[in-house]
């Protein structure tokens, strides 16, 4: 089968520029939108470069110019979008970017698959998210509303949490870095949570753009050997390290104390942790006819375990 022509918006981000290189080693004609406002950024310039260098085709086009906007997206047949929707600061600027990008698909009529920047927790699970982290979910359920109403086929990607923000610093907000001496633990730290590498994030992704399976579904990834509890994790990186970490558990009620009189971001934080770490809302359903669990789909994947994904960080 002709594999179709992937055009990514959002292609030199943290997730968008794996995307890009899951497409091209998939074997797709690969576009990328290469936005005039690019400016004098140098790094994402030579990035977008380096992609041309391994045969992708940048497309100019700003998400502000409706019918440059068209006219990239009318080159396309499947248009994956990894763009920072749901930036803490802009969240208003980009839904809006967004929403241009869906009136840009419903004009030029061709695309037969969308896949628009989830990447995270299941938005239509998070009806009952805290205040104010529930914007995320809000607006991606604004944009599923959208891309619905305009009847573009589509699939949405459940990826969980990404390994580099949420495995190696064991679970910690505010580092990246595993901890040297103490560790912060989630009440029990028995909930079961998920976790992903994010070249496997970009390569299931790509994966299901042809997958008449994976059509008007969410596809969600829940890699076995990756569910995992913080305590889980934790051990992981005792074992692999050979130092033991002192162990602090924070009870519900004071981890959600913590999020009075800080600012939005870290509020929107602490409310993502709690639904994560202290709820369960990534294992606590099951996948329903309305979506299909990745692994299953491409068990032709050999997904990196977190044991292995931690070994960058010794
Ligand atoms: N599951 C998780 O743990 C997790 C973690 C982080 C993010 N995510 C999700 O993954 C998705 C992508 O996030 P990311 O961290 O990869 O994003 P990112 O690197 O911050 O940004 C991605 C791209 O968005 C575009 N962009 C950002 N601000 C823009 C603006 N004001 N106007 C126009 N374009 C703009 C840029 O595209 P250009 O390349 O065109 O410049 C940028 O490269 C989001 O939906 C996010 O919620 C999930």
């Amino acid at each position: 089968m002709e594999k179709s022509r992937v055009l990514v918006v959002g292609g030199t981000g943290y997730i968008g520029r794996r995307i890009v290189r899951a497409s091209l080693a998939e074997g797709h004609p690969t576009l990328v939108l290469m936005r005039p406002e690019i400016g004098l950024d140098i790094d994402k310039l030579q990035m977008l470069l380096s992609f041309k260098a391994q045969g992708a085709r940048l497309v100019e086009a700003s998400l502000e110019d409706h019918a440059a906007l068209v006219a990239a997206v009318a080159q396309a047949d499947v248009v994956i979008s990894a763009s920072a929707m749901s930036g803490v600061h802009l969240h208003s600027h980009n839904l809006s970017l967004q929403h241009q990008l869906v009136e840009a698909i419903k004009e030029a009529g061709n695309v037969k698959r969308f896949i628009p920047s989830e990447f995270g927790m299941d938005p239509s699970k998070m009806g009952h998210a805290l205040e104010p982290g529930r914007i995320t979910f809000d607006e991606k359920m604004e944009l599923r509303r959208a891309i619905e109403e305009a009847n573009i086929p589509h699939t949405y990607v459940s990826a969980n949490c990404f390994a580099g923000y949420f495995c190696p610093n064991l679970c910690q907000m505010g580092t990246l870095l595993p901890p040297k001496e103490k560790v912060l633990i989630y009440g029990d730290g028995n909930v079961k949570v998920i976790f992903c590498d994010e070249d496997d994030v970009a390569t299931y992704t790509v994966k299901s753009v042809d997958d008449p399976r994976a059509l008007n579904k969410t596809i969600y990834l829940r890699p076995p050997e990756n569910i995992l509890t913080q305590n889980d994790v934790i051990s992981k990186w005792e074992n692999l390290s050979g130092n033991v970490l002192e162990k602090i558990h924070i009870p519900i009620d004071e981890f959600l104390a913590s999020m009075k009189d800080t600012n939005f971001a870290n509020q929107v934080v602490v409310g993502h942790f709690y639904h994560i770490f202290y709820e369960g809302c990534l294992t606590n359903f099951e996948i329903g006819d309305d979506g299909a669990e990745a692994t299953l789909l491409y068990p032709e994947v050999q997904y990196t375990r977190m044991g292995e994904y931690m070994k960058k960080y010794l």
